[in-house]
């Protein structure tokens, strides 16, 4: 570490005396000096590779092309934070540095309720997840659906996902009663009247008869469900198979695993307004 910087002491009257010898400063400045000179926090860089933004060096040239800010003011190169406290954002969108987040993808089978208690005794999502940080589903999905849930105790992240500002896309696959014809499928696509009103547009395909692929980014209550109602196909099964950018078709139904990084970061991404 560089010593700390010394002081003359002031001249006097007539002027420093030949050989006059700097003077030391009292020990509590030398140690205030240090203190302030002390790395405090994690290098900015540092942080932001853990977190899946990529190398240290690419994220050496996100501070530096001022990509990157905390607490809303654009980061210097050589920027430490406190993970705990500081707000990192990288384009406009916050990066998740509180220790102790958790993020949940849950592939849930039919049957299983996404509230935290079901008063009919039915098995709940948050008793397939590990209890310890305590989580919360983001968003629901009815009993009887199936596919990709996730849960956190992020409540940033848990907002921006459900909030219908940000829209973030949901994909399903509905089998339903009959085979819909394409004036059904453009309907769907185009909007259909329910009793809260209509639904906005929607990119629907029908890859095999009966099957429909229907991707929406609304979040109203059993949507997919009343939608392909009200064109006269009830659901018979509904999976969901995407949230925004977040697939996986590995997943088997009743099991969970945790979120890579960069799949967080993605997330976050996807709601960029
Ligand atoms: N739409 C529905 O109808 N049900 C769900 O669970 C999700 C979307």
């Amino acid at each position: 570490m560089a010593d700390p910087p010394r002081r003359q002491r002031p001249a006097g009257p007539g002027g420093a005396a030949p050989g006059d010898r700097p003077v030391e400063p009292p020990l509590w400045e030398q140690l205030a000096e240090q203190h302030a000179a002390l790395p405090q926090g994690e290098r900015l860089q540092k942080v932001l590779a853990q977190r899946g933004y990529g190398s240290r060096r690419v994220c050496e040239d996100l501070v530096s092309a001022g990509r990157v800010t905390v607490n809303g003011e654009v980061a210097a190169l050589g920027r430490r934070v406190d993970p705990e406290h500081d707000r990192v954002a990288v384009d406009g969108v916050p990066v998740p540095l509180a220790a102790g987040l958790v993020y949940y993808v849950l592939n849930k089978p039919a049957g299983v309720v996404t509230t935290a208690k079901d008063t009919h005794g039915r098995p709940t999502v948050v008793a397939l997840v590990p209890g310890e940080p305590r989580v919360v589903p983001v968003g629901r999905l009815d009993a009887d659906t199936e596919g990709l849930l996730l849960l956190t105790n992020d409540g940033d992240l848990t907002y921006r996902l459900t909030h219908p500002s940000f829209g973030v896309e949901k994909e399903y696959l509905a089998w339903v009663d009959g085979r819909p014809s394409a004036g059904a499928v453009r309907r769907l696509r185009d909007g259909v009247d329910l009793d809260d009103g209509r639904t906005a547009p929607a990119r629907v395909s029908q890859p095999q008869p009966g099957m429909l692929r229907i991707t929406i980014h609304e979040g109203r209550n059993r949507q997919v469900r009343r939608m392909c109602e009200a064109v006269g196909h009830p659901v018979l099964r509904l999976v969901r198979v995407r949230i925004g950018p977040l697939r996986d078709a590995t997943l088997e139904p009743g099991t969970w695993r945790e979120l890579t990084p960069d799949e967080v970061r993605a997330l976050y991404d996807a709601t960029k307004t």
